[in-house]
């Protein structure tokens, strides 16, 4: 619901709204009754600020009008929950919102079909530039954001730098890498899922989960998420940088495959659950209306394009799964792990036109990961080595058609890694076809325990991993047109706050030569 700028406001302050001129400014219609003077006992911005999926034009603004984000409706009784609630934004060139700097505004309806939430849609923005943005209701005002739009298509811009992550487990850990994101000069946060952990868990550091039970209804999943987006570290990464989410399993369940969780839950269950999980994670995260869920169904899968730099294929490996399997099915031709209509249209996209670097992120690990020692071989069952014919077939694809680039993003691991991407992953002397870049976890599994028999066993089995380690962080990657330098980003502890972050180590992808060599 953006509204052009129309002269005679631009004059004015947001503040100047907030007087006079609060009364004069339209609201758009709406269906029902909206709440037209709030007034809050506490901060109705308590989660927040955020941005998202940017466009060379555009970029999604978040915020949720929560005073109370424990509470079922985030209202906590304290006002008219039945009503819409008018939140006015504004965007502007600076961080000084002068009159000349504000360049858009309107007013959202944050409604209670969707907690409250607001997700405005800006457009008519300058390409490759910053912006700052804010919201108002009634008196109050939120924190400022700032956000970044993309190239234009076609741009050839010189860099880019963007960092991925995953895994906030928030009983497990402080989000002290979540503050030094924050202070990173990136242009784009890629988050590859497990946003939420599903389950009760309490940890030993004062960051219980709430409810403390399994989630399953709607206002499990909202207070669970008003939870962890209460947290000032990530309140604060969420407002340096557009980002750019996909989910995994823990936003909804563990493990999760298709309509299939448990073979003890009937499927109407789960569904519905389901249904529950992604109008919870949409009312909380910066993505388009197009993302918005129908029912049990959301389409989390899209393509953003960053000039002629780089194209990043967010990709959806658990609503179109094949269910997990024992070990001695994984070659079973008929399984998937995109489902044919993704599959379909990555095998399109990624056959061009594309840009330079081809980024598929996506959530559990792509490469082959052998834990047995010796001949035998042992796999997770609930990554791609699991789905043998889908990811060699995905993976011959992007050898066959020639993809620019291609390097593979993943989550849900809680490792760091770095895997060559072989023809055959069974013969070390075949091609390298593609990179992988494994992320560790911002905080699950809480502080890092070294295990360098089971890393080494690991690189023993496996000649194509070049890097493992087990620290908790972030991956900060600088993407030239010649080459893309990723650093492995770690904070020794976070059992408690305050743990500084380093380089582990640093890995270089020449343009044209799949496979990341250490630098
Ligand atoms: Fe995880």
């Amino acid at each position: 619901m953006t509204e052009p700028l129309r002269p005679g406001l631009g004059r004015r302050s947001f503040l100047g709204l907030t007087g006079a001129g609060a009364a004069s400014l339209a609201l758009p219609s709406l269906e029902t009754p909206a709440w037209a003077s709030p007034r809050f006992p506490s901060d109705p911005f308590s989660l927040g600020v955020a941005s998202g999926d940017p466009l060379p034009d555009g970029v999604v603004l978040w915020t949720r009008i929560a005073p109370n984000p424990l509470a079922e409706d985030g209202l906590g009784g304290v006002a008219q929950p039945h009503q819409q609630i008018p939140v006015r934004w504004e965007m502007s060139r600076d961080e000084s919102f002068g009159a000349r700097s504000i360049v858009r505004r309107g007013v959202a309806s944050a409604t209670p079909d969707l907690g409250h939430s607001v997700h405005v849609e800006v457009d008519g923005l300058d390409p490759h530039r910053e912006y700052w943005y804010r919201f108002r209701v009634g008196n109050d005002e939120s924190p400022v954001g700032r956000t970044r739009t993309a190239p234009a298509l076609g741009a050839r811009p010189s860099s880019m730098a963007f960092a991925f992550a995953s895994c906030q487990n928030y009983p497990a850990g402080f989000y002290t890498a979540h503050a030094h994101l924050a202070e990173e000069d990136l242009d784009l946060v890629v988050f590859l899922g497990d946003y939420i952990y599903n389950g009760p868990g309490q940890g030993a550091i004062g960051r219980g989960y709430l409810p403390a039970h399994e989630v399953e209804t709607l206002p499990d999943y909202r207070i669970r998420l008003g939870q962890v987006k209460s947290d000032a570290d990530l309140q604060a990464a969420h407002a340096a940088f557009p980002w750019v989410v996909t989910f995994d399993d823990h936003e909804v369940a563990n493990n999760w495959a298709s309509d299939d969780v448990d073979p003890d839950v009937p499927v109407e269950r789960f569904l519905a659950r389901r249904a529950n999980a992604f109008q919870a994670y949409y009312e909380h995260m910066p993505v388009r209306q197009s993302q918005r869920p129908v029912g049990p169904d959301m389409r989390i899968h899209r393509r953003l394009t960053f000039g002629d730099l780089l194209d990043l294929y967010v990709l959806d490996t658990r609503q179109y799964r094949s269910d997990q399997v024992r070990q001695d099915r994984r070659a079973d031709p008929t399984r998937t792990m995109l489902g044919d209509d993704q599959e379909g249209w990555l095998r399109q996209a990624v056959a061009g036109p594309t840009a330079r670097w081809n980024v598929l992120a996506q959530q559990v690990f792509f490469s082959q990961r052998d834990f047995t020692a010796g001949p035998d071989q042992g796999f997770n069952d609930d990554a791609w080595d699991n789905y043998l014919v889908a990811r060699n077939r995905l993976r011959d694809h992007l050898a066959a058609v020639g993809t620019s680039n291609p390097v593979v993003l993943t989550g849900d691991v809680h490792m760091n890694y770095v895997c060559d991407i072989k023809a055959d992953f069974d013969d070390p002397s075949s091609r390298t076809v593609a990179t992988e870049l494994v992320g560790t976890s911002i905080s699950s599994q809480g502080d890092a325990a070294p295990n360098p028999v089971g890393d080494q066993r690991q690189l023993h089995e496996n000649p194509h991993i070049k890097f493992v380690n087990r620290d908790r962080g972030y991956v900060r990657n600088i993407v030239t047109p010649t080459e893309w330098t990723t650093d492995f980003r770690a904070v020794d502890y976070v059992s408690r706050p305050g743990a500084p972050i380093r380089t582990l180590a640093s890995f270089v992808i020449a343009n044209g030569q799949p496979g990341a060599v250490p630098v």
